[in-house]
């Protein structure tokens, strides 16, 4: 898929920049992952800074993303961690092989077959088991965009002065409700904090 190709050259290019923003995970993921247990996917993983977390609270962590160089990131600073270089749209998993699922900041790198992937987390979770997925806010301040709009491409300064554009789907967090019903899970909580949508959701079979 071209989109998939794209992204990961972007985060490829930006890894080692990225991973110096990134350094701390986020409080409303921590607060998630705490009622968590056995094993887990860091769907997106990036640089594994909430791989770190899990493995702290003795989860069983597996980290997928589309970038080899943050896999590598992740692996060295989560070495407990499990990492695989893969699609969200299309998991080399089996059915019921997780019990929760962190989806954080990815889904709107997505520019087709979100709903597609949020099925396959779906699918990979057990009966009862549990994802978070967040996503950059459209009713956040700092967009000033026709109404409409959704589609955005967000340029990101790299630390020697090359920019590199990455691609976002700018969800309401009702339409990013309206995704996680369409693809059968049931939805635990949602809210908007800071910039962020998030969703908190099971898998009831
Ligand atoms: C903004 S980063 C968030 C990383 C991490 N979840 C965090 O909270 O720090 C988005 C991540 O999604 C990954 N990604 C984008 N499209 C993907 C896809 N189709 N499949 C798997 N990972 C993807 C990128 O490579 C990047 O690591």
């Amino acid at each position: 898929m071209e989109d998939k190709q794209d992204t990961q050259k972007v985060f490829d290019s930006i890894a080692s920049h990225f991973d110096k923003t990134r350094k701390y995970p986020w409080k409303e993921v921590e607060e998630f992952i705490k009622d968590l247990e056995g094993r887990i996917l860091d769907l997106g993983c990036g640089n594994g800074r909430h791989c770190s977390v899990a493995v702290d609270l003795g989860l069983d962590i597996i980290g997928l993303d589309a970038s080899f160089e943050l896999l590598k990131i992740a692996k060295q600073r989560c070495p407990k961690g499990g990492y695989i270089k893969g699609d969200a749209r299309d998991l080399p998993f089996k059915v019921s092989s997780f019990n929760g699922i962190l989806y954080i900041a990815a889904i709107h790198h997505l520019k087709e077959g979100r709903v597609k992937s949020l099925k396959e987390c779906k699918r990979i979770l057990k009966p009862g088991g549990k994802i978070m997925v967040s996503s950059w806010s459209r009713e956040s301040d700092r967009w000033d965009l026709p109404e409409e709009q959704r589609d955005v491409m967000v340029p990101w300064n790299r630390d020697d002065g090359e920019v590199f554009d990455r691609y976002y789907h700018l969800y309401t967090l009702e339409e990013l409700k309206e995704d996680v019903v369409r693809s059968g899970l049931t939805i635990a909580d949602h809210f908007i904090s800071g910039q962020n949508n998030y969703i908190s959701a099971v898998n009831e079979g």
